[in-house]
């Protein structure tokens, strides 16, 4: 049996399938609801039940007491309605709804899909999840006080591990210590999430993706949340890096273009030597984009990677292609003798 959920004052409606709590069935529906641990500690995810009947699972009572459920509050992440439901909540729309917060973790996984590429995995303590929008990035808190920026290559839906592509940069204090003595199981602090890159999903216009090297991270968080929501949209995601090797997951691109007839992978490459007999784009990425489309008016476009890149392509594409200033999303990659370094 399935209940009908209706949120107030959004008006959003869906259903939710038995068995699933309410915050599962707005998250499965591509509503965003607060939340914090998932697990009835926090309380980050109480609103209130207007009509119909839940039923409250185990939760602390610190998190929703005897009084605020007389009242009418729920814990959304583990209650299950019983039959249609109005409730009162504020929806997440943007990254500013969302708390930041420092956290520990501790390092799962480590995986080197290219040479000078480290994913890490990183697991939460068992009682916490992070709220994060596709796309944004946590800062990496280290020993000596200063911070690393990473963006989360997974997607909200996937968030059993944080997951990080950490560039091997010669002289990058973190990126060495990933490369030389970073140890599966190792805790690590951070705080998050951060940052305004993430899909606009108010839009329903066509969308190039431009990523350089590791800017793949949020591109692909991105991607995987939009292709989980059966975002329509058209998307052209292009991949620029020197050698055919820097693609470093080359063919989950591939899968998603097999899968999504709405998507298209068009990966370019700058430097391929002739022992690599790359038979696809060649040159700089953003010069890709700019001979496939004369007109970008009607188009959102996100890029991320190497500043150089980003910013050729805001200025050609802005000056020369009649993209929209304010459809133009970016987070430009910087070393780390910059203010805000990232993978
Ligand atoms: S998200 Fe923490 S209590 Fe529901």
């Amino acid at each position: 049996m399935s209940c009908q959920v209706t949120l107030t004052p959004s008006g959003h409606q869906f259903n939710a399938k038995e068995g699933e709590t309410l915050l599962e069935s707005a998250m499965r529906a591509g509503l965003s609801l607060p939340y914090g641990c998932r697990n009835g500690a926090c309380g980050a995810c109480k609103g209130t039940v207007v009509s119909g009947q839940v039923r409250h699972g185990d939760h602390q009572p610190s998190a929703l007491t005897d009084e605020e459920q007389a009242a009418g509050k729920a814990l959304f992440c583990c209650a299950y309605p019983e039959t249609d439901v109005t409730l009162e909540v504020r929806e997440v729309l943007s990254g500013k709804d969302i708390p930041v917060k420092t956290l520990p973790c501790r390092v799962q996984k480590i995986e080197k899909p290219a040479d000078d590429v480290a994913v890490l995995f990183l697991k939460l303590p068992a009682t916490e999840r992070l709220q994060f929008m596709a796309g944004q990035y946590i800062d990496v808190l280290m020993k000596d006080g200063k911070r690393r920026s990473f963006s989360l290559a997974n997607a909200p839906h996937d968030d059993e591990f944080l997951q990080l592509h950490v560039r091997h940069v010669a002289g990058g204090s973190f990126s060495d210590y990933v490369f030389s003595s970073m140890k599966e199981r190792e805790i690590l602090r951070f705080n998050g999430p951060l940052g305004t890159f993430y899909l606009r999903e108010d839009s329903t216009k066509p969308i190039i993706f431009i990523a350089s090297g590791t800017g793949f991270a949020p591109i692909k968080g991105i991607v995987e949340h939009a292709l989980h929501e059966g975002c329509d949209r058209q998307m052209v995601f292009y991949w620029g890096a020197r050698q055919p090797k820097d693609l470093y997951m080359f063919d989950l691109a591939l899968k998603w273009q097999a899968e999504n007839p709405n998507l298209t992978f068009i990966p370019v490459v700058s430097d391929a030597t002739p022992e690599d007999n790359w038979q696809g784009r060649t040159g700089f990425v953003h010069e890709a984009v700019l001979e496939d489309f004369k007109d970008l008016s009607g188009y959102q476009v996100y890029a991320c990677g190497a500043p150089v890149v980003v910013e050729a392509a805001h200025t050609s594409f802005t000056k020369t292609r009649n993209l929209p200033e304010d459809e133009f999303f970016s987070d430009a990659f910087f070393l780390a003798k910059d203010l805000k370094p990232k993978a």
